[in-house]
């Protein structure tokens, strides 16, 4: 293989557009085409600045930090295109970004990865090549699909085309991508013992070199690298569900979480890290990915290992579940016509992304109590809430909530959503909901009495609100001092 001078990303989603924008920026010898199938989401790449301020406000992801760095390669080395198969003739390389979500029928439903989207990507690349090119995986396969995808590839493309196919799994987190992607804890790279496969490993690596410091960059067999990033995310989400199993305990006992979590976490080999109980993860990434890693293991015929992994994402319904229950048995057992204020709907901080948020269990849950929900978020557009709580037929437990989404208004400000509220729920942790930011003292004048806050997040400043009137409900924290002696 050459160096690599030309590179096509198949999807054009939080994983494709950020990393190749950053491969684009930091190497100006490369030609980086990002295509996609989604006409909408190529146009929004493409949308112009905003007249007044400048900035790229119309992309389709919001990432702190993206906007800049597109602004600065787009039409000098970055591209965005619906023209896949022009992307792929030129591409020296082409990273594979789509998405591999859960299946949702079929053999493996519910927990194996829908793999359709990386099987049409490879039969395409197959037929259009010209000439040979280094296939890379990015996103999140099942081990052995590197497999399956040279099969294809071989099977179908033009005599004398040589494929290599790479594993380099993405670990950035969203909200943070852009620094994860600037500097990386690890580049994994995974490739066939053979000397063409070591030298495409190779040609990648000299693309992340460009900022990566080489030490960074680790190079494993193939079936390592797609498992590694399953474990990686399996032992994150782990952790979660640790810190909140620990945080039901603090709440009948007057531990405190944060203390606990500190006391752990200054251990080295424990470390600080992922230890901040909450009311339950979210993502498009831990709950598909372990799913996934729990299937492998099923079929492997090693049930005791589904089994230890499956109990991470029971855990995680059951907080979420547990934290919807104490909001309701707290407002004397009934929220029935009842207005709840929800400040953030999406997964996490710095991310409009509600895929598998944790609002939605909670929202879901008190719209079946028939409370009327009021919600803000800085990011999330209002149609995409309402896309998310529309009723289905059933929901998990069979139980059929009201029609559409009537009792579900979305705000433009945190004082506005908790006007004349009963309680505020706080469900993700966006900086501009702490105590220092929101002027809490006027939401409690504008709420009805007793004025509860539920802080899912572990986030805000309690003996402040107390100070204020609030009664105060954080995640973790356990009853009040005075009955925690007896
Ligand atoms: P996404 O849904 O945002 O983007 C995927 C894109 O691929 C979509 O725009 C879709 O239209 C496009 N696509 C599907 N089939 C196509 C085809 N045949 N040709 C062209 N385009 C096609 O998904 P994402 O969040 O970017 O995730 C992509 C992969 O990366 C997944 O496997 C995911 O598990 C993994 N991953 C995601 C994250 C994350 O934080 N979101 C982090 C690490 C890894
Ligand atoms: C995760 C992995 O971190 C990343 O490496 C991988 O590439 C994709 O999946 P992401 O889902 O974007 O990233 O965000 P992350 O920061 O991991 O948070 C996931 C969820 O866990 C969020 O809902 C977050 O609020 C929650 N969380 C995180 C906690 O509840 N407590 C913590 O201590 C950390």
């Amino acid at each position: 293989h050459p160096p690599v001078r030309s590179i096509c990303c198949i999807g054009a989603g939080y994983v494709g557009g950020p990393t190749c924008s950053i491969i684009a920026a930091r190497c100006p010898h490369i030609d980086v085409t990002i295509v996609d199938i989604n006409p909408a989401r190529i146009a929004a790449w493409n949308s112009d600045p905003d007249p007044l301020t400048g900035d790229l406000t119309g992309l389709p992801v919001f990432e702190p930090g993206l906007s800049d760095i597109v602004k600065e390669c787009r039409g000098r080395n970055l591209f965005f295109s619906t023209d896949v198969d022009e992307a792929i003739r030129k591409a020296d390389l082409v990273f594979v970004s789509v998405n591999t979500p859960t299946k949702k029928s079929g053999v493996g439903a519910g927990y194996a990865a829908d793999l359709h989207y990386v099987e049409s990507s490879t039969r395409r690349i197959a037929q259009v090549a010209t000439s040979s090119k280094i296939i890379v995986e990015k996103s999140t396969v099942p081990c052995r699909t590197a497999s399956s995808m040279r099969v294809i590839l071989e099977s179908n493309s033009r005599p004398g085309i040589h494929f290599d196919i790479l594993s380099n799994p993405e670990f950035l987190a969203e909200g943070t991508a852009m620094r994860d992607l600037q500097a990386p804890d690890r580049v994994l790279i995974g490739s066939l013992d053979t000397e063409s496969g070591q030298c495409a490993a190779d040609r990648l690596s000299e693309v992340y070199e460009n900022w990566v410091p080489a030490e960074r960059i680790y190079m494993t067999g193939l079936w390592s690298s797609e498992l590694s990033k399953l474990a990686a995310n399996a032992l994150l989400a782990q952790r979660i569900s640790s810190i909140n199993s620990l945080a039901a305990i603090c709440e009948s006992t007057g531990a405190s979480i944060h203390e606990v979590a500190h006391a752990c976490g200054l251990d080295r080999r424990i470390g600080p890290q992922f230890l901040q109980a909450s009311v339950g993860f979210g993502g498009s990434c831990f709950q598909k990915d372990i799913l996934n890693l729990v299937y492998l293991s099923e079929s492997l015929g090693l049930t005791p290992v589904a089994n230890y992994w499956k109990q991470v994402i029971e855990m995680n319904e059951w907080s979420k579940n547990r934290f919807a229950h104490k909001v309701v048995q707290t407002l004397f057992n009934t929220i029935t016509g009842k207005k709840v204020a929800v400040l953030g709907f999406s997964f996490k901080d710095n991310t409009g992304d509600t895929r598998e948020s944790p609002a939605i269990t909670v929202c879901r849950f008190f719209r079946r109590e028939l409370a009327r929900v009021s919600i803000y978020d800085p990011k999330v557009p209002e149609a995409q809430i309402h896309a998310d709580l529309v009723d289905r037929e059933h929901d998990a437990t069979g139980v059929v909530a009201p029609q559409g989404t009537n009792n579900v208004t979305v705000c433009s400000s945190a004082l506005e959503a908790c006007k004349d509220a009963e309680a505020v729920v706080v469900l993700s942790p966006w900086r501009e909901f702490r105590c220092e930011n929101l002027d809490w003292g006027h939401i409690y004048e504008n709420m009805s009495k007793p004025a509860f806050v539920f802080d899912g997040r572990a986030m805000l400043d309690a003996e402040k609100l107390k100070k204020i009137g609030f009664k105060v409900h954080a995640v973790g924290t356990g009853p009040e001092k005075t009955d925690a002696w007896l």
